[in-house]
């Protein structure tokens, strides 16, 4: 997304402040904490994280199947929160606003591939000419002309995968959602379907918003978000590398103008618990107190290999190393 994108245009998915607990008989878990996020139209987007960061909450809040504890959802076309519509409500909004992708397809499997693609438009009340028109086409597009007759059975994992896609964009949306969209795939086949989501996002002009674990996947979007913890703690415009990402992050400030420090910056500084901040022209510069710096430095590194050692360590677990 560029600047003046963002200025010009007005977001397909705006999500403000959203929260989400969990809660079963024992225990409480905040899967989101605050999340505020925009999705302009034909944008790439990518959500990284690690395990349990809350991406699949948040994917599912995104598309309405699940309701936030706290927070607003708008969708495009549509002038209410989304999250104070009846679930029919939400199930009639989403057919024009988002066709949903997981990492196990939903199909049907006594529908063979045109039947499959043709479903959600007769349950949307689409005009059967339109419908038959719009399959055909889609079914073209990624790639499964030769297999329209065959049932789910019949294909493999990728083409199952394309005929979700297809399946999902038949009532016209403006927004993919997917989750893991390649997780169950090989990495060649992985690629095929990166490459049909590129055409739908340039032919169809659709938005796509790709939570993913892969390198593949974030590589291929315009503006990547990382979320940990259920915050989102920064952005990256394209060409991340997953195994670098202090190389290209943009630490994000929320609307209370909280910034997190990413735990790979505040590691390698020895984890402060303060920084003395300066504006310095454009920029804010944060150093660590003189005196931190002479606790971080007695406590926290090692005196052989020079690794960082947690406070009351009493051997290097680097080096091995006796801590003095
Ligand atoms: N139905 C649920 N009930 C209780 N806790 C849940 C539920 N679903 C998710 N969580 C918890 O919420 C947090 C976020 O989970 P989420 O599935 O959104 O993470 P994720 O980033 O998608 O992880 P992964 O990469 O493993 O798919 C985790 O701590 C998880 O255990
Ligand atoms: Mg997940």
């Amino acid at each position: 997304m560029t600047a003046s994108k963002s200025a010009i245009e007005m977001p397909i998915l705006n999500i403000e402040e959203v929260y989400k607990i969990y809660q079963s008989e024992k225990t409480e878990t905040a899967a989101l904490r605050g999340v505020s996020l925009s999705i302009y139209p034909g944008e790439k987007v990518a959500l990284i994280g690690p395990s349990g960061a809350g991406k699949t909450t948040l994917v599912n809040i995104s598309a309405g199947i699940l309701p936030p504890t706290s927070g607003k959802i708008f969708w495009s076309g549509i002038s209410r929160d989304i999250s104070r519509l009846s679930s029919e409500q939400i199930v009639r909004a989403r057919r024009q606003f988002a066709g949903l992708v997981f990492q196990e397809t939903k199909l049907i499997s006594h529908l063979n591939v045109t039947q499959n693609v043709k479903l959600g438009g007769y349950l949307a009340g689409m005009d059967s000419k339109e419908i038959d028109d719009r399959a055909k086409m889609l079914i073209d597009l990624v790639g499964l002309g030769d297999r329209k007759k065959h049932r789910p059975g019949m294909l493999s994992g990728g083409e199952r995968q394309r005929v979700a896609l297809a399946a999902a964009l038949i009532t016209n949306p403006k927004l993919i959602i997917a989750d893991e969209v390649t997780a169950s795939l090989d990495p060649l086949t992985s690629e095929q379907i990166l490459d049909v989501l590129d055409d739908i996002n340039r032919e169809l002009d659709v938005a796509l918003l790709l939570a993913t674990h892969a390198q593949q996947v974030a590589s291929r979007a315009e503006r990547i978000i990382e979320i940990k913890d259920g915050i989102i703690h920064a952005t990256h415009s394209s060409s991340i590398r997953l195994r670098s990402l202090a190389e290209t992050r943009n630490l994000a400030v929320d609307n209370q103008h909280r910034v997190a420090i990413p735990e790979d910056m505040m590691k390698a500084l020895g984890s402060p618990r303060s920084f003395k901040a300066k504006i310095v022209g454009q920029q804010i510069h944060l150093s660590i107190p003189n005196d931190e710096l002479y606790e971080v430095k007695k406590v926290l590194t090692c005196s052989v290999c020079g690794a960082l050692v947690e406070k009351g360590s009493q051997v290097c677990k680097n080096c091995g190393m006796v801590i003095t």
